[in-house]
């Protein structure tokens, strides 16, 4: 028989000998369907509906898995809005959470103190406070304009701009307390909605009153007033406050802001019994330009946002290796590094696409898709590994992925993860695939054909040592 070849007639004989070892580990779940995985399911609920993180978790997809193991220590080192810690630590668990973007970092801390400290009346009384300033004759002196950057240049209507710049006001000359917080959650997520922008997939779309000279324009319809929009966001956080209480009051989420690169170094070795996580995938995804808009808010300048995007996993064609830097995090004792680079340079399946794409290099649409592919295993590894360390044996790890194909190559995220993952002290125990996996861009269709990729949950155990 003739051996199989990839789209662009080179080998498949690592990624089908993985495919081999893990085949019998690979299975549908009718359960995690992509609304139970994904932040559509939290569509109405409290807290969680506040900030549309689409790239969050369901809380029920949470709750099930810590109803099913019962752990006592949960982490999660991407942990977006921080839905694992809140749920968890809402189960009376221990809960930990890592996150670098400062916009995840600010949800997560806002319901887990509208959770465990704001009171209605408090919200109440300080919301009308800053809906009072917002809708005040009296302009905000200059300093206090959004402070944009070139991709937010032109993003709101002029009276729009006026009333951010009052409510930037009036939190700058609140006391930073826990309510302080929530307002000025309240208003960063409702920045979207007051724009002339749209969060599409892997861009920030741009309406065509917006002025800016772009291809792809939409139109929003109607977009609201800021002092509409901030209205109706507290309204719903008042509504919500005393059932996050019920819900999440259970005790605060320790949230660690950061890159997980760095900060799981500092966590003591078996600290945790369940991981609950989903990274970024290898898909180009920049989160820094979808959330643009808050990350401004934030006051992060134009050098914050290159430096985030670079501290960020690697996922982007521009993301640079981190290899160096890593060395310099792990100078005091290289062994885990090494034996993450020693797992990374070694996998055949990574080897093989990455020479397929490489011998392709001038047919790609962008050739740092090859540095991407090269950065996100190596820090992939590192991760893995380090979820080696501080998981305790018998403890799970539950990672949500998908896989990515580039160039017609399929690259089986799952299959090496796990690799890496029993070469990290654990037994990969299940591959569910969602029932609908992710299609090909119709560019890629039209070259090589129709070809759907898998979206998985893994569900890692860590053998005794
Ligand atoms: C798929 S999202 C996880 C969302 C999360 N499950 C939730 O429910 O909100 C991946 C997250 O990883 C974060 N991230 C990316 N690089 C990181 C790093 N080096 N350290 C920590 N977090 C990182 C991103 O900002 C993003 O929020």
């Amino acid at each position: 028989m003739e051996p199989a070849m990839s789209p662009n007639g080179g080998s498949v004989q690592e990624r089908q000998s993985l495919q081999e070892r893990f085949g019998s580990r690979l299975a549908v779940n009718p359960h995690f369907t992509r609304k139970a995985v994904s932040y559509q399911g939290n569509r109405s609920v409290p807290g969680l509906r506040w900030m549309k993180y689409k790239e969050g978790f369901s809380r029920t997809f949470v709750e099930r898995l810590i109803d099913d193991r019962q752990p006592t220590d949960i982490l999660d080192p991407f942990a977006g809005i921080g839905t694992t810690p809140l749920v968890a630590a809402g189960m009376g668990k221990s809960a930990t959470g890592i996150e670098i973007m400062p916009v995840g970092v600010l949800a997560g801390n806002g319901i887990a103190q509208a959770a465990n400290g704001v009171s209605k009346a408090m919200l109440e009384a300080a919301g009308s406070e800053l809906i009072g300033r917002v809708t005040s004759e009296e302009p905000a002196p200059a300093e206090f304009a959004f402070p944009h950057v070139s991709i937010t240049e032109a993003a709101f209507p002029e009276p729009t701009e006026a009333a951010i710049a009052k409510a930037r006001q009036w939190l700058a000359n609140t006391d930073d307390d826990p309510t302080r917080t929530l307002l000025n959650l309240a208003c960063m997520t409702i920045l979207e909605s007051v724009s002339y922008t749209r969060k599409d997939g892997q861009y920030l779309r741009w309406d065509y009153r917006s002025g800016r000279t772009l291809r792809a324009r939409v139109n929003k319809g109607p977009i609201q007033s800021f002092q509409g929009a901030l209205g109706s966001r507290l309204f719903e956080m008042v509504q919500d406050i005393d059932i996050l209480k019920q819900e999440y009051g259970g005790g605060y989420p320790e949230f660690i802001t950061g890159s997980s690169l760095e900060l799981l170094r500092d966590l003591p070795d078996g600290r945790f019994d369940m991981v609950i996580t989903s990274p970024p995938y290898a898909n180009r995804y920049d989160y820094t330009r979808t959330y643009a808009l808050e990350l401004a808010w934030l006051d992060l300048d134009q050098k914050g946002f290159a430096s985030l995007r670079q501290r960020m996993l690697s996922a982007t064609v521009e993301n640079k290796t981190k290899l160096e830097w890593l060395r310099r995090v792990y100078c005091d004792n290289q062994t885990l590094l090494n034996e993450s680079l020693g797992m990374y340079r070694n996998q055949g399946a990574i080897r093989e696409v990455l020479a397929i794409l490489t011998e392709r290099i001038d047919e790609l649409g962008n050739r740092h898709v090859i540095r991407l592919i090269e950065g996100y295993f190596l820090e992939m590894a590192v991760i893995v590994a380090e979820l080696g360390r501080v998981t305790r044996p018998g403890g799970t790890v539950i990672m949500v992925n998908d896989n990515v194909q580039y160039h017609g190559e399929e690259v089986p995220v799952d299959l090496i993860l796990s690799d890496f993952a029993e070469q990290s002290g654990f037994v990969c125990e299940k591959i569910w695939m969602l029932p609908r996996g992710k299609g090909n861009s119709s560019q890629q269709m039209r070259r090589f054909g129709r070809r759907e990729i898998r979206k998985c949950v893994y569900k890692w155990v860590r053998a005794s040592d």
